[in-house]
Parts: C-alpha cells; sequence; structure tokens
C-alpha cells in the first residue's frame, strides 16, 4: 500500500495542481481524493494550450485511471461541483462523502457582506467560512440531504482504506498553504480550517499510521493573497522588475510575491511532517532552467537554491518544477 498526502508549505498557490497531476501519471493512483476546506482554494493544471482551473475537483483529474474523491472534512458547493465535474468531464469517476458540509448560498452572501470576513481579512467570498461555522454550530446540511448530489454520495474514508487494504496508491491531495492554517497560520489572517497534512488525513478518514509520505510544495518566490504578515514580501516595484507578477484562480486578485523564507519552510516541514519537497518556480530563480527536466542541466544558481532549501526543510527536494507545462518537472523520487 502507498497512501502520499500533498500540502502547500508556504501561504497557497505554490502549484501543487501540476505537482499532484505529475505524481498521479507516474504513480498511477486509483483514488486521488481531497482535503481541505473547499472551494475557496483554486488548482491550475495547464496542458499544452489549455488551462484547467478547478475548485472542487482534485487537480489530479488529469491522470483519467484515478477515481476521484472528496473527503468528508471537505465543504461542497453544489453548484461549483456540478459545473466542474462537466466541464472537465468526470462525470462518471468522482464521489462526494455523505458526510461533506454543504455550502448555501447564503453562506456566500454572508461571506460577501460581512465587513470582517471580506475587508478584514480579505476572503475570497466562496462561502467557506461561514458554512463552516454554520457545521461547528451543527446548523449545516450534508451532502447526503441533497437529492442533486445522490449520484456521487459514498463513504470515501471506507473506499481509501479498502484501496489500501488492497495494496493500491492513494493520493491526498490538500488545498491552500500551512501559512493560512486556521491553528498554524497568521491567524486572524487565515482560513476557516487547518491547512497541515493531518488535517488533511483527517479529512478523508485516513489514520496517521497508514500515511507513507508528506510531499510538501513550496514555492522559490512565495506568494500571498489577501491581508496578513508576509515577513519575505519585496515591494510591487522589485517583483515587477523580476517579470514576477501572479492573479488568484478563484478570486483574480493579483498576488502579493516575497523571497525564500527559510524559516517559514523549516517549521512547515516540521508541522507537516514532511518526508519530500517540492520546489516550483525554479526557473524564476534562474530563467535559464526553463523547462529543464534533468537535475545536472540546472544552472550553479538553481543548484545553490536548492541545497539552501534542503538545508532549511532538512528534507531531500525530489520533485523541482522548471515551468508550467506537466512535463517541465525533475523527478528525483527514485534516487532517495
Ligand atoms: P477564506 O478562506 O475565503 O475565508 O479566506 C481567508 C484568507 O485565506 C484570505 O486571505 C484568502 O485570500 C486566503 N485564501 C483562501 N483560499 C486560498 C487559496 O486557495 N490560496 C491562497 N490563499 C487563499
Ligand atoms: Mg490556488
Amino acid at each position: 500500500m502507498s497512501c502520499s498526502i500533498i500540502v502547500g508549505g508556504f501561504f497557497g498557490d505554490e502549484g501543487k495542481g501540476k505537482i499532484v497531476a505529475h505524481i498521479a501519471h507516474h504513480d498511477r493512483p486509483s483514488i486521488i481524493s481531497r482535503g481541505g476546506v473547499g472551494p475557496n482554494a483554486g488548482h491550475t493544471v495547464r496542458i499544452g494550450e489549455k488551462e484547467y482551473g478547478v475548485r472542487m475537483v482534485p487537480s489530479g483529474f488529469v491522470y483519467p485511471g484515478a477515481t476521484l474523491m472528496i473527503g468528508s472534512g471537505v465543504l461542497v458547493d453544489p453548484r461549483v461541483f456540478l459545473h466542474e465535474i462537466d466541464l472537465v468531464g468526470v462525470r462518471d469517476r468522482i464521489f462526494v462523502d455523505g458526510r461533506c458540509g454543504v455550502i448555501e448560498e447564503e453562506h456566500i452572501a454572508r461571506d460577501r457582506g460581512s465587513e470582517h470576513l471580506r475587508n478584514r481579512i480579505g476572503s475570497t467570498g466562496t462561502g467557506c467560512g461561514p458554512a463552516n461555522a454554520d457545521r461547528v454550530l451543527r446548523l449545516a446540511r450534508q451532502a447526503k440531504d441533497l437529492p442533486e448530489l445522490a449520484d456521487f454520495v459514498t463513504d470515501v474514508a471506507e473506499r481509501i482504506n479498502r484501496a489500501l487494504d488492497n495494496d493500491e496508491v492513494v493520493l491526498l491531495e490538500g488545498t491552500q498553504g500551512f501559512g493560512i492554517s486556521l491553528y498554524f497560520g497568521t491567524y486572524p489572517f487565515v482560513t476557516s480550517k487547518d491547512t497541515s497534512a493531518s488535517q488533511i488525513a483527517a479529512d478523508n478518514g485516513v489514520g496517521p499510521t497508514r500515511i507513507d509520505d508528506v510531499i510538501v510544495v513550496f514555492k522559490a518566490y512565495p506568494t500571498r493573497v489577501g491581508e496578513g504578515p508576509f515577513s519575505t514580501e519585496m515591494p510591487a516595484e522589485r517583483s515587477h522588475e523580476l517579470g514576477i507578477e501572479e492573479f488568484g484562480t478563484v478570486t483574480h486578485r493579483q498576488r502579493r510575491i516575497g523571497t525564500w523564507d527559510g524559516e517559514m519552510a523549516r517549521y512547515s516541514a516540521m508541522i507537516n511532517g514532511c518526508t519530500q519537497a517540492a520546489i516550483t518556480g525554479i526557473d524564476r530563480i534562474d530563467p535559464a532552467c526553463f523547462g529543464v527536466t534533468e537535475y545536472e542541466r540546472l544552472t550553479k544558481t538553481a543548484k545553490a537554491f536548492i541545497e539552501q532549501a534542503e538545508e532549511d526543510i532538512g528534507r531531500p527536494v525530489t520533485l523541482i518544477s522548471t515551468g508550467p507545462e506537466l512535463s517541465q518537472i525533475i523527478d528525483l523520487r527514485g534516487e532517495v
């Protein structure tokens, strides 16, 4: 059996989607299941000219051999879910745990209408905070209560644990990033739930003893959307000079850009129980690395960056993304 968790190590948008897609194509999981908050997170996967932005469907959907699932800890917005499964054509291989909390239109209105959430915290306005609040108050409806989800409802925890009993490969896909964890992040400028690897396991009903690998994804230049402290943030003029500009998948807001934060990487790796790390955007450290697929071909500058990152994280960097395409990656997992 093999069960891996993939989570974001900084403030989200580290490029987990591509890492999950790459691992899926290589490791051929029978199940890819999502933990995390819900449709406030956006994953972008690019294949050729086409860019897929999804918020509910696990980004590993690009590997057609996997059954896709959404764990019971996650919030489901049935409108987003039903729209996305048709958009990416996965209707016949996706399931939702019947216990998932449901996001109602009213939660979205409360999120967007709240001065505190929308303006002070800078929420994504997707209703996740108010829906999680109603879930804690035991007012929220569950996925099994909605007739339009009836075809998709299953016991995700049961199915994942059974797959592991049968020696199948399972990927648990986290969302967002460590720095916006409700428990470990920069409270109150955080999301409405923990985002660490333990939470992703719990969201899927997988016990800690069944996890083999925790892959934490770090971005060479971390970014942050919304309000809150960001100790290595650089002035907008500097990121402009470097040619780095990013916009959110869900909110299209411009992301704040910073430099590598070794201390945050260390802390995040520790709490996530990182076994190996992925670094994305190395081509931004040195554009000469764009599209490189072999470690030896990386420049001196890039290799020095990776070595420093490994020292900070305390674990090997086994995946290095060198561009937006699925094929633009160095995979060293076989070598550790
Ligand atoms: P909420 O999760 O929509 O309530 O937003 C709370 C904070 O988390 C805001 O600063 C958001 O910008 C941030 N946030 C939520 N989801 C994501 C994500 O997927 N990537 C990056 N930041 C996020
Ligand atoms: Mg995102």
